[in-house]
């Protein structure tokens, strides 16, 4: 790559004089998509939205079902604890599939699922809604109830959506963990959320392998999860496993056994939906809690404007439900807006390195939301594999996940897009539910930056006394005020809730933890994560995280683990290893710190690089100056060390 990733800051004058040359670019909207767009004036929805959010967001809430109207759009009363639609009754599930019962949305399909061994299922809105009835009531029986919860742990699969949509149903909460997480990692999140059922397959497809997801939860379950009654099994990959009875059951066999329709539940606006795990500065993953209405109404408004989606579109997200995207714009914002999704198991460049353009012609998929590393990926494998194939369908194109860095960005544009397709990049955390800075169909586009904060949305850029930086300049991004989406705690800790996101910068706004900066145009540009969370391809990991992972290993004293650009991934991994007497630095040692990482986190813990060391910065109450061995390691300037013991 020639151009220097968006996560790195250019060197010398001439090199930030070169990117900020092609950052002027701009890339307008054709006439085609200007006529097409649901929102034809992005300025005027924005100035109009930020005049009264709150009128803004009620009007986003009428394009919803509710049992009961809300008496009170925001209550700030208890802030940082914010209830969106106040006093309302309702339940996502009534938005998301029962309404379209009632409508030829019914008979419409809702998902193309495909995997990379070819085969293909499909399932129309009805038979979703089906299928979901049944599993709720084979809950039910199980003796699953409102507040209950219930970890995930699948393939990229419509059982996926039919889990998550049945604890809905029920008022149950769903905790779906990435399917890349290891057995430890798995059993700390079904520990913490103290979930009565756990829903698995037999195994999972990658790269030409079926690998058994079930042993997993096995050995999850075995070591201390004391609140789970029952494991319900996915027949999928044909993985030799073992049932134990009274504890696990088929999943296709207990949802045949159930008949009754179920009654949906009815539910406070503010009851949860899900939690979703994530990584935060200590080694404890963070429970983000979402909760039903305030949700629902920030994923379908965001969802319908900036995909500006359309009766007739095939619509695919290639992320997986394990992460956020996957529960807001692949699970429930299509759902709500009743379109037809892809699902797709398997990786994208398997069994060749032009599948995903193979999907994309033979479905005639319209609008592809993707992540940069994915982008990056193809384009090592150059133009040829995506010149094989007609895609022409497509109309819109979305990134997420990480910074698109401009040279990524520009060839998604010109080879996939054929400059005819505009491409909303979309920042936003799993923490705030919805897109929020983002651009619109028919807003005028830079390579590389996410453009401006969604319609309602007020965004700043500050220094860490809270006050607003100069224009062009680098600072901590802030949000200023509640928006439906948020998430409204974490999972059995409101306090470190409100110390993460609400205290660390002064003037009680949201801190995102990002780093940005706004332009003269009032253009943002990500520069990634400002704690010591890393990004590796768009996946969110804490280094104190892999930190703890390798004090673990018996030849361990201490670690320090840093984030650094990569090429593919965005960030990877370098750890710097202090041994303990006794141990000396070999390649099998490093394989078995490496091979320590996965156990204790999973294979999305890739340590790329590991180096050992006598001693590391630090503190002198102690705490490892990461930013140290960053500066060290990049040669970049070491800022300020005046806390450094030594
Ligand atoms: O650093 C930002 C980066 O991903 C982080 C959120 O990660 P997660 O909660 O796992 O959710 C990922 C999917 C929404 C953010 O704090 N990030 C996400 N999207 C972008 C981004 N950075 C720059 N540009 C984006 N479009």
């Amino acid at each position: 790559m020639t151009e220097q990733n968006a996560t790195q800051s250019p060197k010398t004058d001439q090199e930030l004089t070169e990117v900020l040359l092609k950052e002027e670019k701009i890339y307008n909207p054709s006439e085609e998509v200007k006529q097409k767009a649901t929102v034809k004036n992005w300025e005027e929805a924005q100035a109009q939205a930020l005049e009264n959010p709150e009128a803004f967001w009620e009007e986003a809430a009428k394009e919803l079902e509710w049992e009961k109207p809300w008496k009170k759009v925001l209550d700030e009363s208890k802030k940082p604890f914010f209830t969106w639609f106040k006093g309302a009754k309702g339940n996502i599930f009534f938005n998301a599939l029962e309404r379209h019962q009632k409508t030829a949305v019914k008979n419409k399909i809702a998902y193309i699922a495909e995997n990379e061994r070819g085969e293909k299922r499909t399932l129309t809105y009805g038979e979703l809604y089906q299928e979901v009835n049944k599993l709720a009531g084979a809950f039910q029986k199980l003796g699953l109830k409102k507040g209950d919860r219930v970890t995930v742990y699948l393939p990229n699969m419509p059982e996926v959506a039919m889990t998550m949509l049945a604890c809905a149903k029920l008022g149950a909460i769903h905790s779906v963990v990435y399917a890349g997480f290891s057995f430890m990692a798995l059993r700390d999140r079904i520990q913490d959320a103290g979930s009565k059922i756990v829903v698995t397959s037999d195994g999972i497809l990658r790269r030409g392998k079926a690998i058994n997801l079930k042993d997993t939860i096995d050995k999850a379950v075995a070591e201390g999860c004391p609140s789970v009654q029952h494991v319900v099994v996915v027949r999928h990959t044909g993985e030799k496993i073992e049932m134990k009875e009274g504890r696990d059951h088929w999943f296709d066999e207990i949802s045949q056994a159930a008949k009754e329709e179920v009654k949906t539940e009815v539910l406070k606006t503010s009851d949860p939906l899900f939690i979703l795990y994530t990584s935060g500065t200590t080694a404890k993953p963070k429970g983000v809690v979402h909760d039903h209405g305030g949700y629902m109404v920030g994923v379908n408004r965001t969802i319908k404007w900036v995909f500006d989606l359309k009766e007739d579109d095939i619509y695919w997200c290639t992320a997986d439900p394990g992460w956020i995207t996957g529960h807001s714009y692949i699970i429930y914002g299509p759902l709500m807006a009743g379109v037809t999704s892809i699902m797709y198991e398997g990786v994208p460049d398997y069994p060749q390195n032009d599948h995903i353009w193979e999907i994309v012609e033979r479905n005639k998929v319209t609008i592809l939301y993707t992540a940069p590393t994915l982008v990056r990926m193809m384009m090592k494998y150059g133009e040829e594999p995506p010149k094989k194939h007609d895609l022409s369908s497509l109309r819109l194109l979305g990134s997420v996940g990480e910074p698109i860095n401009p040279e990524a960005w520009r060839w998604f544009h010109q080879v996939i897009g054929q400059e005819r397709c505009p491409i909303m990049d979309t920042w936003w955390q799993t923490e705030t539910g919805m897109f929020m800075v983002c651009p619109l169909p028919v807003t005028p586009l830079k390579a590389g930056s996410a453009t401006k904060p969604f319609p309602g949305i007020k965004a700043a850029v500050v220094d860490k006394e809270g006050k607003p930086v100069p224009v062009g300049k680098g600072g901590f991004l802030i949000i200023e005020n509640s928006w439906p989406a948020m998430l409204t705690t974490l999972w059995q800790n409101p306090k470190r809730y409100k110390e993460t996101y609400w205290e660390k910068i002064p003037g009680g706004y949201y801190t995102t933890g990002d780093v940005a900066r706004i332009d003269q145009d009032g253009y943002y540009w990500l520069q990634g994560r400002a704690d010591d969370v890393m990004n590796i391809s768009g996946h969110r990991i804490g280094t104190a995280e892999i930190e703890s992972a390798l004090a673990s290993h018996e030849a361990v004293v201490e670690a320090g683990v840093i984030g650094k650009p990569h090429p593919v991934k965005g960030e990877s991994a370098k750890a710097f290893v202090i041994l303990k007497q006794g141990f000396a630095p070999s390649d099998e040692l490093i394989d078995s710190l490496r091979k320590q990482v996965r156990t204790v986190l999973g294979p999305i813990a890739i340590v790329e690089e590991i180096s050992f060391v006598d001693k590391l910065p630090k503190t002198r109450s102690g705490k490892i100056m990461r930013r140290v061995l960053k500066a060290q390691e990049l040669g970049l300037p070491l800022g300020d060390i005046s806390t450094l013991e030594d």
